[in-house]
């Protein structure tokens, strides 16, 4: 359906959890966060009854996102229930990667279509230093399990950093020349812990394009400019909220593990959704959409939302 502005909405990011088993310094606090009762977050069955409703409101593609998504006990019922949703065209998730040595196959069969697994660093120490607990093996190993088992169209996620990852854009380039991988650059948003860092951490990805001269431009795919470099089996996406901001063409909507419709990741408005079931709840996602905020207002300041990102999904 059309929103208040007159973009059309089609696009669902449903978390189905705020636990992580990552700590990453820009999203989460070192400490993590405190686990919450079991019924604070939507179970299995409401996910799916979110699901249904959003279709019969036009959505036809869903991503699950966390948190990590992974780390939910039930993922596999809920992706299974998604799938069987009649008229949903996609079913995506994000991913930190690192359960998909074992969780790969059975997400495949559970009728996950599309996968995005996010990679800051390609470098052990970085990688393990960032997400403060993570192995980067663990998710090497995760995307070539992915591959394994069919999943076509793989798409990386990188967070562009100053001083900490933007000396290794030519590593992540060169990925894209072996594998048939979309890398896709992404501008760091100040939001949670990262609001307070320093302005030289927060790069435009257009200084990729400035670098490197090789890389030309392709058809874009939802918000991301899309390049490639010459003979490379793979793409180059770049996604810039801060330098060039998309909300005109905005097709989304997020749904928080707690059950919070919210039509935009800055905004501070949220939409309850729990409780309410059939016609009620179709209403309420359609009162959401059509509320959801023109922009955001990134380019002015930290985001409005006091949620981190590991609270909202990505
Ligand atoms: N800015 C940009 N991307 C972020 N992510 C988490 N926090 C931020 C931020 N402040 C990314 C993660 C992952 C996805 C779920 O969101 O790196 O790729
Ligand atoms: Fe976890 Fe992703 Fe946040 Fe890292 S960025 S802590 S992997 S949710």
């Amino acid at each position: 359906m059309l929103d208040g502005c007159g973009r059309t909405i089609d696009y669902l990011r449903l978390s189905v959890t705020d636990l992580c088993n990552y700590r990453c310094r820009y999203c989460m606090p070192a400490e993590g966060v405190c686990k919450r009762p079991h019924a604070d977050i939507l179970s299995v069955e409401e996910l799916v009854e979110i699901g249904q409703a959003a279709v019969a409101c036009g959505v036809k593609k869903i991503r699950l996102t966390g948190g990590e998504p992974l780390v939910r006990r039930g993922i596999l019922s809920i992706c299974r229930g998604l799938r069987a949703i009649p008229g949903l065209e996609e079913l995506c998730l994000t991913t930190n990667g690192s359960l998909l040595p074992e969780l790969a196959k059975p997400l495949r069969e559970a009728g996950v279509d599309r996968l995005n697994i996010s990679l800051d660093t390609l470098q052990p120490e970085r990688f393990a230093n960032m997400t403060r607990s993570g192995t980067l093996s663990d998710v090497l190993d995760g995307i070539h399990a992915a591959e394994a088992v069919g999943f076509t169209d793989l798409k990386l996620d990188t967070v562009l950093i100053g001083g900490f990852n933007d000396d290794e854009v030519g590593g992540f380039l060169q990925l894209t020349m072996e594998h048939p991988w979309e890398v896709r650059f992404i501008e760091l948003m100040p939001m949670g812990p990262c609001a307070e860092w320093e302005t030289s951490c927060f790069l435009s990805v257009d200084t990729i394009l400035k670098r490197y001269s090789t890389l030309q431009v392709i058809e874009p795919n939802g918000v991301a400019r899309r390049y490639h470099l010459p003979g490379a089996k793979g793409t180059v996406g770049l996604i810039s909220p801060l330098s060039h901001d998309f909300c005109g063409q905005c097709r989304r909507i997020r749904v928080t593990a707690d059950g919070k419709l919210k039509g935009c990741l800055h905004s501070r408005e949220e939409l309850p959704l729990r409780g309410l079931h059939g016609k009620d709840l179709e209403d309420a996602i359609r009162r959401g959409i059509l509320q959801k905020p023109q922009r955001h207002h990134l380019a002015e300041g930290p985001s409005d939302t006091p949620r981190t990102m590991n609270q909202i999904g990505g």
